[in-house]
This record gives structure tokens, C-alpha cells and sequence, in this order.
């Protein structure tokens, strides 16, 4: 009892969630372990919400008791590996990672497989090569590039329908600037590629005018954006950040410097995230692409149950290439927000 309890005490973060209530014994409980690369990423936030969600509602579906053990790796991969052993060490029936190194995961896959204890690795896409190395190593995410293609259209869109405004100094040219996300996420590479070329095969000419890693975060991208609007100004046409929070801290240094949601340069995120979508009412944002949390909570949890009760993935999950589930990006803008509303 004793070296469970310390086990126990160990664990950054421990969710137990109740007991199912539909009656009767519980007849299995579920124990996954769930190691976030970083629990104050907004995004991973959001996804951690809507996991604890899902399990209450799967509990409640199932008659079964489902206990999520969540860990932060606080950006450290020696740290996440340490939490992967205590949750192989006790025995957990699924663990998911949200890898803190992209191309670290091997190491994790093999010990998942002596231990014979399924991993989903969801929103931090594992290398192929090491999620191969076994076959219940699965990933659980959104096609980035997607989302790149998504937000350029967004820009096309206004370029279409508002010439005037975005054009700003009439040369027939997008003037941007880029806020990525960490270098060697797949998610920043990608949407960052795939924004341009949207641009540039609808044959609408774009310029860089500057570009950071501002690592996901609000407030680097807020300094970022400050010095860029010192160093060019009014001539910033069009903003990109690979994630919401980078396109609210260019929001943040905008209105510092006293521009209003008219004389802002037009700026599109992605994630969806509640605060983006305020920003978005209220006209500073004018664009984002919503990444499926909701959408990789249900389908991780759909896989551990499915993986641990029949050893096998459920019949309903769409799998690519037998390991990918792969979920849909969408362009949400004010406009859509309000459809929803109505309808
Ligand atoms: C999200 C970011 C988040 C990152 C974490 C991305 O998919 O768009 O907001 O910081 O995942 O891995
Ligand atoms: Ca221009």
C-alpha cells in the first residue's frame, strides 16, 4: 500500500475519475496513461479537457471505470521517458504520449512492446519509421499541411473580396510576416510550407517580409510582432501564425501600438481555441482553422478501450496504413461562427 501510495504521489498530475453510475458492479477498470509534452500548451489544454470528458462519458456508456493518469514532461524528453517506465512499471493497459521530441519515440515504441502495452502517440507526429516498429504503436492527429492550405485560402478569400484593404499599398503583392511554431514540429513545417503555396498556385504573388519561431507561444510572438511593426510598419498586409496564441500575441503588440481591427494587418491562427474565437467576434482575428481537439479525444479513446478490451482497434475508426487516424482540419471565421449559432 505503502509504495503504491508514493507511486501515486509521484505522478505530476493524477486524474481518478468516478465510478460508472449505470448501475450495478463496474466489471473492468481501465487504467491509461497519458504523458503531454507540456500541460500549459493552450491547445493540449483544451485536448485534456475534452480526454477527462470523453472517459465520463465512455465510463458512464460502458459500465466500465476508466482512470486517466496525466503527467506533464514539461518540454523534457529524459522526463517523459521516466513518467512512460512508472506507467509500464504499474502495469497501465494503454498509454498515450504526447512526444516531446518528434524524433524520439523509438525508444518509447520498444519499451511499449516488451512490456506488450499499446501506445497511441496523438498530436506530435512520431517519424513513420519508429511507429512501424510495432504494430500497436499508433498515431492519433490532423494532416498539418491541411491546415496551411486552409489558412491560405482564407487569405485568398479576402484577397478576392477586399482588394482594397488588404492590398494596402496597391503593388498586387501579399506583404507578410510568419510566427512558427517550433522548429521540427510537423505542425509548424508544414503549415508554414503549405500557406504559401496556396498563394502562389492560385497565382497570387506574396512577399516575406520577415519570419520567427515563436515556439507556440503568445508572448514571443508578441515581441516578434512589435518589432516588426517598427521595422515595416503599415506594410505588414497579412500575418501568419502557425497557432492561435502566436496570432493573438501579434493582436496583443497591435493594439499596443494603437491600431484598432481596422487598421490591423489581417490576421489568421489555427487551433480554435476559446480565446481565438472571442478574437475573432470581435473582428481582430479575422481567421482560423479549428484543430480537431474534441475529435482526437473521442477517437484516442475510442482506440484504448477498443485496444485493451479486444486487443484490437474498433471497427469504427477509419485506420490509414493500420496506425493513423487521421482527423479533418476546418476554416472557421466570424461569419461560419454565426451560421453555427443560427442553425
Ligand atoms: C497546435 C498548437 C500546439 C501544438 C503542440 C499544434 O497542433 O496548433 O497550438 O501548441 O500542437 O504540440
Ligand atoms: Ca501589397
Amino acid at each position: 500500500m505503502k509504495r503504491i501510495g508514493c507511486l501515486i504521489a509521484a505522478l505530476s498530475l493524477l486524474m481518478t475519475l468516478s465510478a460508472c453510475h449505470t448501475g450495478g458492479e463496474a466489471e473492468q477498470t481501465l487504467r491509461i496513461g497519458v504523458a503531454l509534452y507540456q500541460q500549459e500548451d493552450t491547445f493540449i489544454e483544451t485536448v485534456t479537457r475534452e480526454l477527462q470528458r470523453v472517459a465520463l462519458e465512455k465510463e458512464q456508456a460502458q459500465n466500465c471505470k476508466i482512470n486517466l493518469y496525466i503527467t506533464d514532461g514539461k518540454e523534457s524528453q529524459t522526463s517523459q521517458n521516466e513518467q512512460v517506465d512508472r506507467f509500464l512499471e504499474r502495469g497501465y493497459d494503454v498509454i498515450c504520449v504526447n512526444i516531446v521530441d518528434r524524433t524520439a519515440a523509438a525508444v518509447i515504441v520498444d519499451k511499449a512492446q516488451a512490456a506488450g502495452v499499446p501506445v497511441i502517440f496523438f498530436n506530435r507526429e512520431p517519424v513513420e519509421e519508429d511507429l512501424r516498429r510495432w504494430k500497436h504503436a499508433y498515431y492519433v492527429g490532423l494532416p498539418a499541411g491541411d491546415a496551411g492550405v486552409l489558412q491560405g485560402e482564407l487569405v485568398l478569400d479576402a484577397w478576392r473580396t477586399q482588394r482594397d484593404t488588404l492590398d494596402r499599398n496597391g503593388d498586387g503583392v501579399i506583404q507578410y510576416v510568419m510566427l512558427e511554431g517550433e522548429p521540427g514540429h510537423q505542425d509548424a513545417l508544414l503549415r508554414t510550407e503549405y500557406c504559401i503555396s496556396t498563394l502562389a498556385n492560385a497565382g497570387v504573388s506574396a512577399e516575406k517580409l520577415a519570419s520567427d519561431a515563436a515556439n507556440w507561444q503568445r508572448g514571443q510572438a508578441s515581441v516578434s510582432m512589435r518589432q516588426w511593426l517598427q521595422e515595416f510598419g503599415e506594410n505588414i498586409e497579412v500575418v501568419f501564425a502557425n497557432n492561435d496564441d502566436m496570432a493573438l500575441g501579434a493582436i496583443d503588440a497591435c493594439a499596443e501600438a494603437g491600431l484598432d481591427k481596422r487598421s490591423m494587418p489581417f490576421i489568421v491562427g489555427v487551433d480554435a481555441t476559446p480565446p481565438a474565437l472571442e478574437a475573432l467576434r470581435e473582428g481582430t482575428l479575422k481567421g482560423t482553422v479549428r484543430n480537431d481537439a474534441v475529435g482526437l479525444a473521442e477517437s484516442m479513446m475510442e482506440l484504448a478501450v477498443s485496444l485493451s478490451v479486444d486487443g484490437e482497434p474498433s471497427q469504427d475508426l477509419e485506420l490509414t496504413d493500420e496506425r493513423y487516424v487521421w482527423l479533418r482540419y476546418e476554416a472557421v471565421t466570424a461569419e461560419s461562427l454565426e451560421d453555427q449559432a443560427v442553425s
